[in-house]
């Protein structure tokens, strides 16, 4: 397919990332994981000690963002910021636990949308994320909005963190999925919310290979 812009929005752990890999596959797009892009500005922000126990040190943020150079690689999925690979990293307990805070700040959300835009430019993609159809590319080809129970979201996570190594409880996974869904539906700039052209998919009682087909289906159908 050539240069179409797909949007996969949607709750954490709805299977968002897999199902837009495949899609990304199946239709020879490049894939950026938009989340991954949020994961890396928190996970810096840590590390320079911008984000504390007590404190989000958001001047400092919007002073040490503005340098910035991320790349996604679509094929092995890897994230580099500024040529450092800190594609583990983003996926540990505290950048979870901080990255919704650090995803409502408006200058945070400014600053990735017009890099979000720029990847998308040149040869099209398949991004999934929170705002994509209605904020990043509210003209895309394609729209899907994800959802899912929350105790089937979590599980998916638990089984998912326990494989790769994460030793966290079923209930702790709950609630930080819990208390991302809160923030990222009430913040104020591009909360999570569906685009009135977006086909809605709950996947609760969906397989991968279910909601992979009913996409496939709804693009071939168009
Ligand atoms: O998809 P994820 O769980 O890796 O996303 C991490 C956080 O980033 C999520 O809690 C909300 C935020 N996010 C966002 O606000 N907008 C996006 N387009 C993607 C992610």
């Amino acid at each position: 397919m050539d240069k179409a812009i797909i949007a996969i929005d949607g709750f954490a752990a709805t299977g968002k990332s897999t199902l837009a890999k495949r899609l990304s596959n199946h239709l020879g797009l490049p894939y950026v994981d938009s989340g991954a892009l949020f994961r890396g500005i928190t996970f810096l922000a840590i590390e320079k000690g911008w984000i504390t126990d007590t404190n989000i040190y958001e001047k400092s943020i919007e002073e040490g963002i503005s340098q910035l150079k991320f790349n996604f690689d679509s094929l092995s999925n890897a994230l580099t910021l500024n040529k450092r690979d800190i594609t583990n990293q983003i996926r540990s307990k505290l950048v979870s636990s901080y990255v919704s805070q650090i995803a409502k700040l408006p200058f945070v959300r400014y600053y990735l949308l017009k890099q979000q835009r720029q990847m998308g430019s040149s040869n099209g993609l398949v991004m999934d994320g929170r705002d994509i159809g209605t904020a990043v590319f509210p003209e895309a080809d394609f729209k899907f909005f994800f959802t899912a129970k929350p105790e089937v979201r979590a599980q998916r996570r638990w089984e998912e963190m326990k494989a790769d190594g994460y030793l966290l409880g079923y209930n702790e996974v709950l609630k930080n999925i819990l208390d991302r869904d809160k923030i990222d539906t009430e913040r104020k700039v591009s909360p999570l919310i569906k685009a009135d052209d977006a086909i809605e998919i709950d996947s609760t009682y969906l397989s991968l290979q279910q909601v992979f087909e009913i996409c496939v289906a709804k693009i071939n159908g168009k």
